[in-house]
């Protein structure tokens, strides 16, 4: 249903695009971060291709450019001011607006320096007031004042916003919004807010629209699915038994969902569907008990395996994908072989490797056994050496097998083979 925030958001769409008519403007926008940063970003796409800009992938040939943040990890933080100082040049030479937006906005650090040190922009708006780029940019075409809408709050859900999507086969919806958890070494919670849900009947009305206009492969999307939790006792089990429901969807994925909230009931869920995906990702972050609980994980390195255990007993071929972080504060050659333990355990099909970094204001930042750069670093290659080196025998399992995928078109590079876009 559409709030009253975005009936309001909807005239100043009107209203920039009534500002607008007549001229040929485009946009160009840098996304950052994870898929619920890209599920955003559809969302601005949406916004501004209604108040009358067009998409330009040529970041000298703008009218409006939007930077959507991330700062999960240092060397994200990086690439937005590296972007900043291109940006400073064009704006020297042109009149063109600037938006930056996203999970680094909610740093008070991060917006000080870009008062101080890129006066330039002229927009900074946060995660939760995402939904106001229509009135904060109308407000900058029309009293070329400088703004900054970003509010510290637990958060709210705003459905209605214009989405335009990247892809026209595979979509994904985010479910939930926000995190609880506060692995001591995530920033997460502290920029996206409290969890909260999207209504069912939201997001099912949203997916059964999906099908109808030919999506075939939904993912479902949010900090911590598994704590998905819909009025009267709606749980993630029940969401996943109705969209694997809809007609014409026939790939389900989600992610991420965190180990210790993995109930049997999402295990059986999983289970009476043809279509939920048999790759499942299970974030570990370390194989070590003693790490996991300094990382504010709530589960030990047994409880992990026992957990890929229960799931493979149900599901036979149910492969998994995972995150790991390595160099965590007080990580010792033990703790990192158990890491090398449990990768060698459960075979991932794929790995997400981090190397941990320091983010203000968590509580890992704060601890005093911090491991030097040069020890992460080793960590990370042998981390990689033993996934890489298991690929090829992981894949002879595939050999002879057929699989189910979705192709979006013609390779470019070889127009007898088809491909999915991403
Ligand atoms: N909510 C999701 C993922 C959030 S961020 C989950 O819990 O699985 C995606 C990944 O980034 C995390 O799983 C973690 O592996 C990594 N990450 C988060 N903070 C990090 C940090 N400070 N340093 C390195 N990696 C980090
Ligand atoms: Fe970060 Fe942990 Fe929340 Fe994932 S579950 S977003 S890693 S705090
Ligand atoms: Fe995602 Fe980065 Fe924000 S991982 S939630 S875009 S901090």
């Amino acid at each position: 249903m559409e709030t009253k925030q975005i009936k309001k958001q909807r005239e100043y769409i009107e209203k920039v695009s009534k500002v607008n008519e007549g001229k040929v403007l485009k946009y160009y926008i840098l996304t950052m971060g994870c898929k619920l940063n890209e599920n955003d970003s559809e969302k601005i796409i949406g916004m501004v291709e209604k108040m009358g800009y067009s998409e330009s992938k040529d970041i000298n040939d703008a009218d409006l450019y939007i930077i959507n943040t991330c700062c999960v990890r240092e060397n994200a933080e990086e690439k937005v001011f590296g972007k900043l100082g291109e940006l400073k040049k064009i704006k020297e030479e042109k009149n063109i607006i600037i938006a930056i937006g996203g999970c680094m906005m909610q740093e008070e650090h991060i917006t000080k320096k870009i008062k101080k040190s890129y006066p330039f922009v002229d927009v900074i708006f946060g995660t939760h007031t995402l939904h106001k780029l229509p009135e904060d940019i109308y407000k900058t075409i029309t009293k070329r004042e400088k703004i900054k809408d970003i509010i510290d709050i637990d958060g709210e859900i705003y459905e209605g916003i214009p989405v335009k999507r990247s892809n026209n086969r595979q979509a994904s919806v985010t479910i939930m919004y926000g995190c609880n958890n506060f692995c001591s070494y995530c920033i997460v919670p502290y920029v996206r807010g409290r969890e909260r849900s999207r209504k069912k009947d939201d997001i099912l009305n949203e997916i059964k629209g999906l099908a109808k206009e030919g999506y075939k492969e939904i993912t479902l999307l949010g900090q911590n699915v598994n704590s998905y939790n819909g009025e009267n006792n709606y749980k993630f089990s029940n969401l996943l038994k109705d969209v694997d429901k809809i007609e014409g969807i026939e790939i389900i994925r989600f992610i991420s969902p965190h180990p210790k909230d993995f109930t049997d009931d999402v295990i059986e869920a999983i289970q009476a569907s043809k279509k939920i995906s048999r790759l499942i990702h299970v974030p570990l972050q370390s194989g070590s008990t003693s790490i996991l609980k300094t990382m504010n994980r709530k589960y030990t390195k047994e409880q992990y395996l026992n957990l890929i255990n229960r799931i493979k007993t149900k599901i036979p071929d149910a492969v998994f994908s995972t995150d790991i972080i390595v160099g965590f504060p007080g990580e010792t050659e033990k703790d990192f072989e158990d890491t090398l333990d449990v990768v060698r355990k459960v075979n991932f099909e794929q790995i997400f490797m981090f190397i941990y970094s320091r983010r203000l204001g968590t509580v890992a930042d704060r601890m005093e056994n911090q491991i030097p750069e040069e020890i992460k670093h080793k960590r990370f290659d042998r981390l990689k050496a033993l996934f890489e080196g298991n690929i090829e025998q992981n894949n002879q399992k595939y050999v002879g097998t057929m699989q189910k995928v979705l192709v979006e078109g013609y390779s470019k590079n070889n127009p007898n083979m088809l491909t999915r876009k991403n």
